[in-house]
């Protein structure tokens, strides 16, 4: 939910850790800090709001150099984003400093302890118990390392934390349990961090860390073991992209430009996963044929954006390959005690690969027996590692915290996995997968085509940027599109707007509509679909009501052309695969919305990127 930042080395650590910081902004934004150690003594600045605040901060007190540094971006759980409560925690004895990621749900308890031996509080934060904690057990001479395993083995709930010792000026020690961690590994200096980026830019080399394990690390040596001290394997790879990937590359958002990679992002997903003839190739699905031949039902559990992909890959999944397929939201899923059995195929969508509330779901699952697939962006992050396969969408780095390229990529995924299990399976016929498969290769370009076609949506925008509510139609494949549509507008844009099904809209939904209420509809392909008239209907009963009509329709479409006030086309595509193209726009409208009304398109109010906390 935070980034985390520490660094041992030759460089100005302060200034490695606010780059690494602003590389990192995107994962919370509350409050930031930095703390260094310079003449044996602990020195810390951190400050409510964005980084730039903190640099602010810096700039009329600076930090000393140092070759050893820790900084934290916040997003609050315990505790208002003040000054006093944004980390690094420096333990009462001045001994360390302390940044966390996660929620110790514990605190409480080991809070009165603390205080009952004399211990005051300076914030409101969970987290200050471990940065206290930890101060008590060095001052009572345990070793660095041997004092956060102890502290660790204490703590509940999830937590990464990194910590300096202002008696070690060239040591860092970090420890993780359901947040994220990695270990960059340098030449002669070495980092730890929550996500790649933000040590891309001095090395690719990195090391992911398992659950309830730390890491001790100097500018030379980096040792790995769990909170007992006993040495755990280190996990090396590369990362495959650089630092131009984690940058804006002349685009005024992260998010404008995520956009515009989806045809190279979906175009990546798909190569090498289908031989020459259209045959499905999933190497990387470690699970037996014979056991996906007897899988009788798939469930897919996600979050957000990627709960809508699995709305999008049900469609797909049942019509291909005939087994019953649920789709879940993961904050909901263990706690209605679900049917699993060791026949279920639990398949769980996430970009970042941590969120918190997905991960606990397929722990569940896997304690009934299931195999998991995840579909996931993040190399190495722990939804992947705590799954039986993985297909890796090849999206690169998704930075701006409304997913684009990251749905994008996330629906293709989903195509491949529908697909192989129909070869498998044998529902489909080799030719009718060809098919399928050439089709989805093409999207690419398709979409680029959309891309090319946006300008009416930059008029459209600037025409409804005083509206405060939207809604947002669609059948089949349609609805989650109209989902993932009204959830751009309200995270960016902070509009009231709402996904329905076209069908549903006159059980209720419809009183909603008055003069000029913009509804946006998803019109499904014409005449090879038996929906489209009934949605062409569907758009005159909102505009009998008055309503300001925007229509997503395929080229050619001319029935539906005198119901809309803003006609928009989509190149034709069959209907399964519509959502590649017709979320684009919807994209792009959010974001020219928001930017017009001066928002902050990266960085939304109250959002992070990643959701490490249930
Ligand atoms: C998307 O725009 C959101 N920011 C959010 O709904 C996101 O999709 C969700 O939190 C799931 O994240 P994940 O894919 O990293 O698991
Ligand atoms: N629970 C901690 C706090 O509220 C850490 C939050 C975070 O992960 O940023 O300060």
């Amino acid at each position: 939910m935070c980034g985390i930042i520490g660094y041992v080395g030759p460089r100005v650590a302060r200034d490695v850790v606010v780059a690494g910081l602003k590389r990192m902004e995107y994962r919370g934004y509350d409050s930031a800090g930095v703390a260094v150690v310079s003449d044996g003594r602990i020195e810390v600045r951190k400050k409510a709001g964005k980084i730039a605040n903190l640099e602010a901060a810096l700039a009329q007190s600076p930090l000393p150099d140092s070759e050893i540094g820790i900084g934290h971006t916040r997003w609050a759980t315990h505790g208002g984003p003040t000054d006093a409560n944004a980390h690094p925690h420096v333990s009462q004895n001045g001994r360390v400093a302390l940044i966390h990621n996660g929620i110790i749900e514990n605190f409480a308890g080991l809070r009165a302890e603390l205080e009952a031996e004399g211990v005051g509080f300076r914030s409101d934060t969970d987290t200050e118990v471990a940065a206290q904690l930890l101060g008590r057990e060095v001052g009572r001479g345990l070793d660095l390392a041997e004092a956060m395993g102890a502290v660790c083995q204490r703590l509940e709930g999830a937590f990464t934390l990194v910590a300096l010792d202002a008696e070690q000026p060239h040591r860092l020690v970090a420890a993780r349990r359901n947040s994220p961690l990695v270990v960059g590994v340098g030449e002669g200096e070495n980092f730890v961090a929550s996500d790649v980026a933000a040590f891309i830019e001095f090395t690719r080399s990195a090391i992911e860390l398992g659950q309830d394990e730390m890491v001790d690390v100097t500018p030379e040596r980096i040792t790995v073991t769990d909170f007992w001290g006993r040495p755990a394997a280190s996990k090396p790879y590369e990362v495959t992209w650089d630092l131009s990937a984690a940058e804006k590359g002349g685009y005024d958002w992260f998010m404008r430009k995520e956009i515009f990679e989806q045809p190279t992002a979906v175009f990546e997903t798909l190569l090498g996963r289908y031989t020459a003839d259209g045959a499905l190739k999933l190497d990387e699905l470690h699970i037996p044929e014979a056991h996906l031949r007897g899988i009788d039902k798939i469930i897919i559990v996600a979050c957000g954006s990627a709960y809508y992909a699995g709305l999008v890959a049900k469609y797909a999944i049942e019509h291909w390959t005939r087994i019953a397929c649920e789709v879940e939201i993961a904050s909901e899923f263990r706690y209605r005690d679900p049917i699993i059995t060791g026949s279920t195929l639990v398949v769980t969508i996430s970009q970042s690969g941590e969120t918190a509330d997905t991960l606990m779901a397929i722990r569940h699952a896997r304690d009934q027996k299931a195999r998991i697939v995840a579909i996931c962006n993040t190399n190495g992050s722990t939804i992947p590692r705590e799954s039986d396969a993985v297909i890796y969408t090849h999206a690169g780095p998704e930075i701006g915290v409304a997913s684009t390229k990251g749905f994008e990529t996330q629906v293709a995924a989903c195509y491949l996995l529908g697909l192989y299990l129909a070869q498998v399976r044998g529902t489909m016929f080799g030719d009718e997968i060809a098919r399928v498969m050439q089709e989805l290769a093409e999207t690419p370009k398709l979409i680029q085509r959309v891309l090319d076609n946006l300008s009416p949506l930059e008029d459209l925008a600037g025409r409804l940027v005083g509206r405060d509510s939207f809604l947002f139609l669609g059948r089949h494949v349609g609805y989650p599109v109209a989902l993932e549509g009204a959830l751009k507008l309200k995270e960016i844009a902070y509009l009231h707007a709402e996904g329905f099904p076209a069908g549903e809209l006159k059980h209720g939904p419809i009183a909603l509509v008055d003069s000029g209420v913009p509804v946006f509809v998803i019109v499904p392909p014409q005449g090879r679909d038996q929906l489209h008239d009934k949605v062409v209907s569907n758009i005159q009963e909102v505009r009998a009501r008055g309503a300001f009509t925007v229509v997503l329709a395929e080229e050619g479409d001319d029935e539906v052309a005198p119901f809309a006030d803003v006609l928009l086309r989509l190149p034709q595509v069959s209907t399964i695969l519509q959502p590649l193209l017709a979320i684009v726009p919807l994209q792009y409208f959010a974001c020219e919305v928001a930017t017009r009304l001066g928002y902050d398109v990266d960085q939304p109010r109250n959002l992070a990127k990643s959701v490490t906390v249930e």
